[in-house]
């Protein structure tokens, strides 16, 4: 089959790899329709994560099961499914916990926690293919409607979609509050999104680029840019000085200044100053245990710096991990089917895997409006 193959930091190439098949009697193997592009792709892109050449990159995916393991009794031949982007077992402790972004099983590193096309998440290979191996495939993966009707909106509940709305969770968004985003890339804008969908009565959402922002005021969010406003002064302000009663972290430890210059600790800082005493904050951007090629030394060691005192003498409450997608797709994909979600409007690009590699460059250096880039295969 065709995938997109990860060679070395910048350097991807389409190449002919072996077909992906049953190696165990729960597996399946799908037919890849839809393929993204993540935020997450580009921290082993940019060599900030590293990944071993030959991986097939790809943890957003969605298709239609062209075979499955002579234990699968649930999924058939012929479904059209979601792929969560947590790989997990079903029945270790953390699964049956409904944490399956932990689960103690799935990954051979003994770590908990498994995915797609990913580094340190296991050897599974990523779907940003033309085929792909679904471990424990009647557990993972998530019935969708026959047809191809909703396929761009379908193809965020993989991973986004949930993510977006973990964070809303986790910053405890309930009708009626005000809601900090940072970071309006794919993750933010789906968090802006839930908080919306969770009730949220005002939502700011903060980031450097106007084509970003743009889609964040589509959906009724106060944008902020940061490169011409402070956006503590400006959520401090929108709140009769009363500050955000949550927060969502969606940038992760490559914060940047307005000029680019990285401050792995600037947006915990930043939602430190704006959520007001006794607020939630939820962090769903990722922040990593080593970095080696972070801008200062305890950011190295995946130590960052933010103002734990001031949050701890506000009383704010900051949790933060992976999204367990599991927890939060079937709802999700309901949602989409009764029409009260939409995601598929940050949708900027649709390519074959032939223009992958130049789709990566570009969203990578977040030019020309490339938002949010899906593959199809
Ligand atoms: N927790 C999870 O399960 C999970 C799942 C998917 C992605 N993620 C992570 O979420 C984060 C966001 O993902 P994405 O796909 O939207 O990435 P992205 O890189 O496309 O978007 C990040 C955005 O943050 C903005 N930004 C940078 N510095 C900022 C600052 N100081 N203030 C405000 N905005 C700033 C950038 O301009 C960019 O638009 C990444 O860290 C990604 O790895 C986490
Ligand atoms: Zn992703
Ligand atoms: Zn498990």
């Amino acid at each position: 089959m065709k995938a997109v193959v990860f060679k070395a930091p910048f350097e991807l190439a389409i190449e002919e790899v072996a077909d992906p098949r049953i190696e165990g009697p729960l597996d399946a193997v799908i037919g890849i329709t839809t393929a993204n592009i993540c935020g997450s792709d580009l921290h082993p892109y940019e060599g900030r994560a590293e990944l071993d050449a030959g991986m097939v990159l790809g943890h957003e995916n969605m298709g239609i099961v062209e075979e499955v393991g002579s234990a699968v009794n649930r999924i058939k031949v012929g479904d059209r499914v979601s792929v969560p982007f947590n790989l997990a077992c079903g029945t270790c402790r953390n699964c049956n916990n409904g944490y399956t972004s932990a689960c103690l099983r799935a990954n051979p590193s003994g770590q908990p926690g498994a995915g797609y096309g990913y580094p340190k998440m296991g050897p599974y290979w990523g779907g940003q293919a033309e085929l792909l191996r679904v471990p424990w495939a009647d557990f993972n993966l998530l019935e969708l409607p026959q047809g191809t009707e909703h396929e761009n909106d379908f193809t965020m509940l993989s991973d986004i979609l949930p993510t977006g709305y973990h964070g809303a969770e986790m910053a405890l968004v309930t009708p009626g509050k005000s809601v900090a985003v940072f970071g309006a890339g794919p993750v933010g804008l789906m968090a802006a999104h839930s908080a919306f969908l969770k009730g949220a009565a005002q939502v700011f959402v903060v980031d450097k680029e106007p084509d970003r922002l743009a889609l964040a005021t589509e959906i009724g969010a106060t944008a902020i840019n940061f490169a011409d406003t402070d956006p503590t002064e400006a959520i401090l302000e929108g709140t009769d000085g009363f500050g955000a009663d949550c927060g969502i972290e969606a940038v992760g430890y490559q914060a940047h200044d307005h000029t680019g210059q990285e401050h792995p600790e600037m947006v915990l800082d930043n939602l430190v100053k704006v959520v007001r005493a006794t607020g939630h904050i939820g962090v769903v951007g990722v922040y990593v245990p080593e970095d080696p090629g972070a801008a200062n030394d305890l950011a190295k060691e995946g130590r960052v710096a933010f103002n734990y005192g001031e949050a701890f003498t506000k009383g704010i409450s900051i949790a933060g991990g992976q999204c367990p997608v599991k927890k939060y797709n079937r709802e999700l994909r309901d949602l989409i089917i009764r029409g009260k979600s939409a995601p598929s409007w940050i949708v900027s690009h649709q390519v074959g895997l032939d223009e992958a590699v130049e789709a990566y460059d570009k969203f990578d250096k977040r030019i020309d409006g490339y938002t949010k880039v899906l593959l199809k295969p």
